[in-house]
């Protein structure tokens, strides 16, 4: 099923939150001078513009990175900032990117970069906006996943960011990052998973502490993008996470229980 677009939810409060610790682990990561490799299951078409109609019909940009711009959370030199700004430089300013081009903007000539991208159009977008720079495939994330790790270099970080469109993908991906995990011991894993008001995602959380206990979980509610709107928060389980992220962790957590309800 592959009726999900990630162009009417780009730069929602989930993607605030899932870019922003994941653009802080990228930078932290790049910081030693050796090469990682940077795979993703669910990559989607990398970049949105957030004036397109899919965006405004939502509105859950204008709750989401609209807002948090003008609340200054993420400070010019935080690296967030730094992957917003080089997409605004090269494709506009209501360029928003997605999790390729964040990465993008902090890989290095000798990192390797390998996305999944299965709905079609979606794939092309993302083959044309990589240029090159990531080997981009139409595979089952998955699959991809699986028969990719332990990548090489053996140093880095998959992200998981499955569109959760059956109950089943659930368990899926608690039995990916497990699976994962157990050939890869090294690696960095993030997952991402939307908190809605049906609680969904919590036997999937159970599962995954129970099987992962060093894992972390952070977890980050916002106000409803509009009305009736089901998703109420965005969640991380991550594996081996980088040094001083639970301080970042910790940091947005207060900034999302700060944030008043929206009034668009
Ligand atoms: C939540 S979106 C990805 C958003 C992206 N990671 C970001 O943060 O910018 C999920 C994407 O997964 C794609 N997808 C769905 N099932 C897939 C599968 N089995 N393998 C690879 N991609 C899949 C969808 O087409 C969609 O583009």
């Amino acid at each position: 099923m592959l009726s999900y677009q990630h162009g009417y939810h780009a730069g929602s409060m989930a993607d605030v939150h899932k870019h922003a610790l994941l653009a802080w682990m990228l930078g932290y990561l790049t910081q030693k001078d050796k090469p990682l490799s940077y795979l993703e299951t669910h990559a989607g078409r990398g970049l949105y513009q957030l004036d397109a109609p899919e965006a405004v019909k939502t509105g859950e940009a204008a709750a989401g990175i609209a807002r948090v711009g003008g609340l200054g959370w993420f400070a010019a030199e935080h690296p967030y900032s730094a992957a917003l700004g080089k997409v605004r430089a090269e494709h506009g300013v209501s360029a928003y990117p997605g999790s390729p081009l964040v990465a993008e903007a902090f890989l290095r000539a000798g990192d390797r970069m390998v996305l999944a991208e299965l709905h079609p159009q979606e794939h092309t977008a993302l083959v044309e906006v990589m240029g090159g720079r990531a080997q981009v495939l139409k595979e089952d994330g998955a699959k991809m996943a699986l028969r990719l790790v332990p990548p090489e270099p053996k140093r880095g970080l998959m992200l998981i960011d499955p569109s959760y469109e059956i109950k089943g993908d659930y368990e899926a991906a608690a039995r990916l990052v497990r699976q994962v995990h157990g050939r890869w011991a090294v690696g960095v894993i993030m997952l991402w998973y939307p908190i809605l008001t049906s609680g969904l995602h919590r036997s999937m959380v159970v599962d995954l502490e129970r099987a992962l206990p060093d894992g972390v979980r952070h977890e980050v509610r916002f106000p409803p993008a509009r009305e009736g709107h089901r998703m109420v928060g965005s969640g991380l389980f991550v594996i081996n996470p980088p040094y001083g992220f639970s301080a970042e962790a910790a940091r947005l957590s207060r900034l999302f229980e700060g944030l008043a309800p929206f009034s668009g």
